[in-house]
């Protein structure tokens, strides 16, 4: 039998992920190891494979069948475009992708002006700015600390998560418009679904049962 591999987004998504499969009887026993620096753990048992890759990778992994199943946040999903099957809907990890910015900002989305839009998701800003709002921008590509962008003048409005809310609020910001809902989401390659029908099918049905 051929393993089945995960790739899952490190951090509190894989920690998570790896909870929920524990409650349908898959676990890795090697992966509880914090310490560890091992970068592919294997559970010999029930031919499973896992690891634990950067968000953004997660999808490009799938796509190129490197991993047969991927847990990670449909912001990425969405914004990495990549061809592949989403699944399911874990439930965890819920956010909204939001235009946030100053109050004083709202007006210039709705004044069709060129503004400036920071964001860690270019993609899924570009495409809610040109495809949905018909609104011609700019669109600012950041790393993190998107929040920044606004206060120092880099941008008007920023695209980004918002989770609590807390970190907007604690910087004078707000949300604007919303664009989406995401949370936590298993997608599956295309070839995997087929090949490892029956293997794949059982999991995400006893996920769902869970669920
Ligand atoms: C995310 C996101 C927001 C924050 C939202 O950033 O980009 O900044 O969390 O959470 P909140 O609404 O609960 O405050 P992350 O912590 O991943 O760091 P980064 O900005 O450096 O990428």
């Amino acid at each position: 039998m051929r393993y089945i591999t995960f790739a899952l987004a490190k951090g509190r998504l894989a920690k998570k992920t790896m909870e929920l499969l524990g409650q349908i009887g898959i676990f890795c026993e090697e992966m509880k190891d914090e310490k560890t620096r091992k970068l592919i753990f294997v559970n010999e048992e029930l031919k499973l494979q896992f690891f634990l890759a950067k968000a953004s990778d997660v999808p490009t992994y799938v796509e190129y069948g490197a991993a047969d199943i991927g847990v990670v946040g449909r912001d990425t999903i969405l914004e990495e475009g990549r061809k592949l099957y989403e699944v399911l809907d874990l439930g965890f990890g819920r956010c909204r992708m939001c235009v946030a910015g100053p109050e004083s900002a709202k007006e210039l989305l709705n004044s069709k002006q060129l503004i400036r839009v920071a964001s860690k998701y270019p993609g899924i800003a570009k495409d809610y700015f040109y495809h949905t709002k018909h609104q011609t921008v700019e669109i600012i590509k950041l790393n993190g600390s998107v929040e920044l962008a606004p206060i120092v003048g880099l941008s008007e409005v920023i695209v980004d998560i918002v989770e609590t809310g807390s970190t907007l609020r604690e910087n004078g910001l707000g949300v604007l418009e919303e664009i989406c809902e995401c949370s936590a989401r298993m997608v599956v390659n295309e070839v995997s679904m087929k090949m490892e029908q029956e293997r794949i099918y059982d999991i995400i049905n006893s996920l769902k049962k869970l669920l």
